[in-house]
């Protein structure tokens, strides 16, 4: 069965290995990015998110849409990471639902990131979690400028992760049938981490940072691969997750108690 598929971040990394997985399945995939896919689009800005959906439905022509995939991201300390990373992730997912509607299988899935579980800033991941844009812009800027910028990326990924949990299970999601997971690779070898994997001293902080005892940094084309089965009719009841593709990062940072949350009696 051929679906169509709009894949966010398409021009590089996971995003490009994650279209060309999809086309190789026989899927019809519209890419999206900055420049060089299917349609252009800055998703820093509402322009240009809303381009998006104003693009993505001109080219469906009326057929319906079966998934969306938000891959598109930055890890810069700035606040661009903010606009891109959280905001324009969950725009991409919010403002392409209802064209998910007259799918027999629809489905949606972003990329988060292992940096979920590391350290953050506190009043900029509540700033997301307060869909405050402005004020999570100006928090970013601020801790940069105080010599804490590396804390910007891993909250707005602990911001998104926590959006996909909070998101999932409620009726425009999960009453609609649609699942909603994020995928939080470890090292994946793209444009983004070549800069630290390529000097030893760099690829040396970041393997300390992200441990990875099985197998250690991946391909692109395994993270595609968790998105590709998360976002395929085979998925039927696994939604909210954040499903870590990380060689083994996580278990090896939180260890195995984390199931200590109290759970509310029914
Ligand atoms: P990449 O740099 O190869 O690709 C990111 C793509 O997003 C680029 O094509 C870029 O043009 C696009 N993009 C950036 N800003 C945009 C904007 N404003 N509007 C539209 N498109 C925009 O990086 P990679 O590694 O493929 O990253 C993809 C996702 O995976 C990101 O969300 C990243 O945070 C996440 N990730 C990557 C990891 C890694 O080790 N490479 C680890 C964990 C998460």
């Amino acid at each position: 069965m051929s679906r169509t598929i709009v894949v966010t971040g398409a021009a590089s990394g996971i995003g490009r290995a994650t279209q060309s997985l999809l086309e190789s399945a026989g899927d019809t995939v519209i890419g999206v990015d900055l420049a060089g896919s299917e349609i252009d689009a800055d998703l820093s800005s509402a322009d240009g998110r809303a381009s998006l959906a104003a693009g993505v439905h001109e080219r469906l022509e009326g057929r319906p849409l079966d998934a969306v995939i938000a891959v598109a991201g930055v890890a810069l300390p700035s606040a661009l990471t903010v606009h891109v990373n959280y905001f324009g992730a969950a725009a991409t997912l919010r403002d392409l639902r209802p064209l998910l509607d007259k799918s027999d299988a629809p489905r949606a899935a972003l990329v988060s990131s292992f940096s979920t579980v590391q350290d953050v800033d506190h009043p900029l991941v509540d700033a997301m979690r307060a869909d405050d844009e402005s004020l999570a812009a100006a928090r970013a800027e601020q801790i940069t400028a105080d010599g804490r910028g590396h804390l910007v990326y891993a909250s707005t990924k602990r911001a998104i992760s926590e959006w996909v949990r909070r998101t999932a299970i409620t009726d425009a999601w999960a009453r609609a049938g649609i699942p909603l997971n994020a995928v939080a690779p470890g090292i994946i070898l793209t444009p983004m981490t070549a800069p630290l994997m390529e000097t030893d001293e760099g690829r040396a902080q970041l393997t300390a940072t992200v441990p990875m005892p099985l197998h250690g940094p991946a391909d692109p084309i395994v993270i595609a691969r968790a998105l590709a089965w998360l976002t395929a009719p085979e998925n039927t009841h696994i939604t909210g997750q954040v499903l870590f593709v990380d060689g083994g990062a996580e278990a090896s940072l939180r260890g195995p108690a984390i199931f200590d949350t109290p759970t509310p009696s029914y």
